[in-house]
């Protein structure tokens, strides 16, 4: 069955449940930021074992692909059973898959604003794809999400990703609000620009000197320009996405001096 949860439910910001074959898995959702939030009742996290479903001797959660191929699936009579007792109305059923949609910081924001999330970790080949469908039919708001075009053994550490990403943005959790406003993957569309502190010199580089001039506009700037610098050599995807209208004269003439221009849609484009 079930581990009680410590707290009464509802209370807190944002409930997440994670049912895994693995619960020892999800162990480090105890340390750092998110284990506070749960400590202090900003997030009301409980892990479980799919196996407490089973009902045979073996505890079996799996079996042979219909169809043959390799490999086992997960049974959706056990995954039913788990779900009718963990999943409530109001909550959003997250299925970590390398065939979801992509888990983005938009995502992120997206889950962050739900009651309730559960975390459905599958393991060999995948669960038994009734299971999603009979959510949704049900009037289920259902996620299959991904967390980058790689395989991994199984959902547990996709969850532990998805919860650190969606836990840090709920109200309380990161003491300084505003370290979530300039970073990589916010509203700028723009990777973040790099950062330093003391020592000035270290290893004979020294910190640009713009940002030890104390002058606020002049280190705006340029942090901006080595923002959309990075992003330029990191991540062009990102520039052919920029909003033009996000786009100010000098962000223009840096993208043109690195050989990008705009485009009839006013997006820019690698010449
Ligand atoms: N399970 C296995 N690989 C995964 C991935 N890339 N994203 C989410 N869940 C997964």
């Amino acid at each position: 069955m079930p581990t009680a949860p410590t707290r009464p439910r509802g209370v807190a910001e944002l409930r997440i449940d994670v049912v895994s074959i693995f619960p020892d898995y999800l162990a480090p959702l105890e340390l750092s930021l998110v284990g506070k939030a749960a400590q202090s009742g900003l997030l009301d996290l409980t892990v479980h074992d799919l196996r407490s479903w089973a009902t045979d001797r073996h505890r079996t959660v799996d079996d042979t692909p219909f169809g043959g191929g390799a490999g086992m699936v997960m049974r959706p009579d056990v995954w039913g059973a788990a779900l009718a007792d963990v999943l409530t109305p109001d909550a959003t059923l997250v299925v970590p898959t390398p065939s979801g949609e992509t888990f983005t910081q938009r995502v992120a924001e997206q889950l962050a604003l739900e009651p309730a999330l559960v975390f459905a970790c599958g393991r060999y080949e995948g669960i038994d794809a009734r299971v999603a469908e009979h959510h949704r039919a049900a009037g289920g708001t259902v996620r299959e999400l991904s967390i980058g075009d790689y395989v991994l053994n199984g959902g547990e550490v996709a969850s532990l990703v998805m919860i650190e990403a969606v836990a840090r943005l709920l109200p309380g959790v990161i003491g300084n609000p505003e370290s979530l406003v300039e970073e990589s993957h916010g509203e700028a569309g723009l990777l973040e620009y790099p950062v330093y502190t003391k020592p000035p010199s270290w290893q004979g580089l020294d910190v640009p000197e713009v940002l030890l001039s104390g002058h606020h506009a002049k280190i705006a700037r340029w942090r901006r320009n080595r923002a959309i610098e990075r992003t330029i050599a990191r991540r062009p995807d990102m520039i052919e996405a920029l909003d033009p209208s996000m786009l100010d004269k000098a962000d223009r003439a840096l993208l043109t001096g690195h050989g990008w221009l705009p485009g009839e849609d006013g997006r820019f484009h690698q010449a």
